[in-house]
């Protein structure tokens, strides 16, 4: 079996580095115990050093140039056991006679059965076990990186979110981006948007979360400095009516922000000729709650049930109608199963500029028809 270099296996690890752990030191002088682990620190990854001396441990927060050469001229060839894990795979590393490690693992890294369940093929593009701290204190992760079980569908509506983001994104040039998300709530999502721009695309980013939640925001605020998220903060604001951030905007994303909330976020994505909308909306009540008989879709007025649906997808293709009339191309994705949420069609829509499809003028005949209100249309009457 080839043998190895603790240093050479640490680098190679070291883009997707999970956390290392370096043990059983020769001389009883050393540290008993080294553990690794990487941290976002001013929108860079650094690496975090806990060195375990007697009952005390000291911290240390290095780069991974500086780490390497710690490991080099301090633990390799000077502890007996080493594990390293990273996103992929997992590995056991024993000191041998002549001062090199013999390598045993590298097997994928497990995943709980509650992570396997209904997607066991499936390969997230934010892996379970990859060192994100932030979502530990927001409840996502448990302390060794493992999804929190309550928390898997929406888990996995936000990577399905972050996904159909890096589809957008490919191949893209792009250094900075400033993005706002509307309704934010707990901010899973803001905070792994974060994590994405700044760690996976190593991109200039500012995003800011707003919610009707005085104390949400705080938390998220309280999350975000703890890890050094210089370019992330949230903004207690009703969207409806409040001022909001008066910059460019390259980006709004909301995710089951309630009711009319979501209009307000289109509008303002419209006005500030955003590049890209990413809109999963939800509670659709507006048009229901106005809609009176008028014609062809009476058929649909009779069952409450029916009616309510009808009027939950009037209202999105209302928007779609609008936001092209607008200047957007937009698709219609259903984007994630629909026993992950039923609440599952995310209005995904990008500026070309090209406006005057007469979209407005047709959702408004329908609404005068049928006596509707719906608050995108609204907003959007003038040019
Ligand atoms: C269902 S939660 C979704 C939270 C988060 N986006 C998620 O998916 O986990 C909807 C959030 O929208 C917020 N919200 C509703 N109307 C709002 C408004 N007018 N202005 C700001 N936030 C609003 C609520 O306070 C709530 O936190």
């Amino acid at each position: 079996m080839k043998e190895r270099n603790l240093t050479n296996e640490l680098s190679a690890a070291l883009d997707t580095l999970s956390k290392a752990v370096i043990s059983q030191p020769l001389e009883k002088s050393s540290d008993a115990k080294l553990s690794v682990r990487p941290l976002l620190h001013k929108g860079r990854r650094i690496f975090q050093v806990e060195a375990q001396r007697g009952a005390q441990a000291f911290h240390q927060n290095l780069e991974g140039e500086a780490l390497l050469r710690l490991c080099e001229s301090e633990w390799d060839g000077r502890y007996r056991q080493a594990l390293i894990v990273t996103e992929e795979a997992s590995a056991q590393y024993s000191l041998r006679q002549n001062g090199l490690y013999k390598k045993s693992g590298g097997a994928a890294v497990p995943r709980p059965a509650a992570a396997q369940g209904h997607n066991r093929e499936k390969q997230y593009l934010l892996r379970e076990g990859e060192a994100i701290p932030a979502l530990v204190d927001l409840g996502v992760f448990t302390a060794d990186y493992q999804i929190v079980k309550a928390r898997y569908d929406k888990y996995r509506q936000i990577n399905r979110f972050v996904e159909l983001i890096d589809q957008a994104f490919a191949g893209s040039e792009e250094k900075t981006i400033t993005i706002l998300d509307f309704g934010c709530g707990k901010s899973y999502l803001t905070f792994i948007l974060y994590y994405y721009f700044a760690v996976k695309r190593s991109m200039d980013v500012k995003i800011i979360g707003y919610d009707l939640k005085a104390d949400v925001v705080e938390h998220c605020n309280a999350i975000a400095e703890k890890y050094g998220y210089t370019g992330l903060r949230f903004v207690h604001a009703d969207v409806s009516k409040d001022v909001l951030y008066g910059e460019r905007v390259d980006m709004v994303v909301t995710l089951h922000a309630c009711d009319t909330a979501t209009d307000y976020a289109l509008h303002y994505a419209i006005q500030k000729g955003a590049k890209h909308i990413f809109s999963v909306p939800c509670c659709q009540h507006e048009i229901n709650g106005s809609m009176h008989r008028g014609g062809e879709l009476d058929v649909f007025l009779r069952h409450g049930i029916i009616r309510e649906r009808m009027a939950a997808l009037l209202t999105d293709a209302i928007r779609a109608l609008v936001l092209e009339d607008r200047g957007y191309a937009v698709d219609m994705i259903e984007f994630t199963d629909f026993d992950n949420t039923p609440k599952n069609l995310m209005i995904r829509a990008r500026r070309t500029g090209k406006t005057g499809t007469a979209g407005r003028a047709e959702a408004r005949a329908l609404a005068d028809r049928y006596g509707f209100t719906q608050t995108l249309l609204r907003l959007e009457a003038e040019d």
